[in-house]
């Protein structure tokens, strides 16, 4: 289709809710400067897709809306593509995974799994393990049941959440949910866990977020305003907001969180400042910027998202950034350095600057290390954060194309024999009893250390397309496609190049099932790019130099 639709297929009359950036927001006159593609044409030129197509992937809907017959994947319907064998039985098992509440689907649980023999929470519905399908389900045509989805997280959100006789901020979404059947009473009731029957009792931080982006890809794709403009989901924006632009004792725009709070839900040492919040932190902020009204509580937070963003933004840049360069830098820094001329700022001993990283570190190439905070730089590699990083704009195009230059030069590291790793390296032996407090499902090259998650795959495909690095990923999906059907699509791989079905990995792992589909249909139709990408934000201040972030007086005009 052409123009904008609305998810019934008429026109709107919505503002293109994307060419919102932030001088516009905060009422500064726009600088007149044309949108440069983020990924070049040289490159989409390899993709047997109409370039044309791509013209408009920018803007407020995806072109490649379409409104499909149910059980039909669009995706094995391209024409330039041969559809693989395996395309037919992931989209199988995907349908197989739906949860229906009151007759209508709301989710996927994490994973199918009739042979092991232990359940544990698998068989509930996850928020971050629901966004790959939501994107294959929106990507071939099918968007009621990611808006459903949306719905009932929302209204679990509004419940009340204790731990103990502590209750939890009011914005918090669940972890995941589950369908109860009362066959006697035959009724239904959903059970929701926000960290208070989850291993370690964390609260899940990544939740709200996703739930955001996720509000956004379905309206970027449907074209359907008026579920974002809903009191109910406005509202819902906010509560998230209120709980991650609180002001307290913070020196830093990073979020402080809780070891376990995102997809690596148990103890890995990633408390403190994690990427992978950060980086979807940053990218939730900029979805709900675009999602906001402009009312009186919806203007208030735009005017703190837009300040948060502009720190956030300098900050990883800056102190998450690392390249040859950076390190070698670093290696030198002098310590105890007093007052805001310091260039070490964290304090950060280079004696703690582990021995890997110096062989690890390319010449061409660089990545946001895991975690930044006083005195104490993980520089271990996290797939989700790097991408998601490229994703949102909150890597610059250099360090976009940096990070997709240190996958190329650590392949065998990062991708290995099936892709891909989710952490690079893994801790052993002491530091693995320390870090993980001897956890025996996270021993080294196993499960979140070090093992290879086949769902980052669809982060993987985003991000090549996004820097105009196809091929990348289609070499990915290959080994992928040697593997995941005949292992029956584990949740994870062990071993230094994931080439063993992971010691505790459940089978039919719904997450990388959507994930290998979203792949597909990405590198298919790369307009479906526009729903879970944001250009570069024009107005955001561009990297300055260290020693110039300092400032005690009030923000400058052109903050
Ligand atoms: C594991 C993963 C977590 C995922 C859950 C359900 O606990 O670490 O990220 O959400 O399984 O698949």
């Amino acid at each position: 289709m052409d123009g904008p639709v609305n998810s019934r297929g008429g026109s709107t009359t919505s503002v293109d809710v994307d060419d919102l950036d932030l001088s516009k927001l905060l009422d500064k006159p726009k600088l007149k400067i044309e949108r440069k593609r983020s990924f070049d044409e040289r490159s989409f030129s390899e993709l047997p897709i109409n370039v044309r197509q791509l013209e408009s992937y920018d803007s407020l809907y995806s072109p490649g809306y379409r409104s499909s017959g149910i059980g039909t994947p669009l995706s094995t319907r391209g024409e330039a593509f041969d559809p693989h064998p395996m395309v037919g039985e992931a989209w199988e098992a995907l349908r197989r995974s739906l949860v229906y509440f009151k007759g209508m689907p709301v989710g996927t649980i994490a994973a199918y799994d009739h042979a092991s023999e232990e359940v544990l929470n698998y068989d509930q519905v996850f928020v971050r393990d629901f966004v790959p399908s939501a994107l294959a389900f929106l990507m071939n045509g099918e968007p009621e049941i990611v808006k459903h989805f949306l719905l009932k997280t929302l209204h679990l959100q509004g419940w009340e959440k204790r731990v103990d006789r502590f209750k939890l901020g009011e914005g918090v979404m669940p972890a995941s949910f589950k369908v109860l059947h009362h066959p006697t009473r035959k009724t239904e009731t959903l059970i929701a866990d926000f960290g208070e029957s989850a291993i370690g009792r964390v609260a899940p931080v990544d939740s709200g977020f996703w739930w955001i982006i996720l509000l956004r890809a379905y309206t970027k794709h449907t074209g359907d305003i008026s579920l974002a403009e809903t009191p109910e989901c406005q509202k819902g924006m906010r509560l998230i907001l209120s709980l991650c632009l609180s002001e307290g004792f913070d020196t830093f725009p990073t979020l402080l969180c809780a070891d376990g709070c995102s997809m690596i839900d148990r103890r890995m040492g990633i408390y403190g400042y994690p990427i992978e919040i950060q980086a979807l932190f940053f990218m939730s902020l900029r979805c709900a910027l675009i999602l906001l009204k402009h009312d009186a509580e919806g203007k208030e937070f735009i005017e703190r998202i837009v300040k948060r963003l502009h720190a956030l933004s300098y900050h990883m840049r800056s102190y998450f950034w690392l390249d040859f360069q950076q390190l070698n830098d670093i290696y030198r820094y002098k310590t105890e350095e007093y007052s805001h001329t310091a260039t070490n700022k964290f304090n950060v001993i280079p004696d703690s600057i582990p021995d890997w990283v110096f062989d690890f570190m390319p010449c061409r190439g660089g990545y946001f290390i895991g975690n930044v905070s006083p005195a104490r730089m993980d520089f271990r590699w996290f797939a989700l954060g790097n991408f998601v990083a490229i994703l949102s704009s909150l890597a610059t195009p250099e360090q976009s194309t940096a990070i997709m230059d240190l996958i190329e030069e650590r392949w065998e590291e990062l991708i290995g024999e099936v892709p891909l790793k989710i952490t690079y390296p893994a801790i052993e032996s002491h530091e693995w009893r320390i870090v993980t407090g001897c956890d025996p499902k996270n021993t080294r090259w196993s499960y979140h250390n070090g093992g290879s998650w086949p769902v980052l795959l669809w982060l993987l495909t985003a991000a090549c397309i996004k820097t105009g690095r196809p091929q990348i990923a289609r070499k990915a999906i290959e080994l992928a496609e040697s593997r995941l059907q005949k292992d029956s699509w584990p949740e994870y791989y062990d071993g230094t190049l994931g080439r063993y079905v992971g010691k505790q990995a459940r089978k039919f792992q719904t997450w990388s099932i959507a994930g290998y589909l979203v792949s597909k249909m990405m590198l298919e139709d790369p307009s479906h790019l526009g729903m879970i990408s944001l250009e570069e934000d024009k107005a955001m201040k561009p990297l300055i130099k260290r020693s110039a972030s300092w400032n005690c007086s009030k923000p400058k005009e052109d903050m």
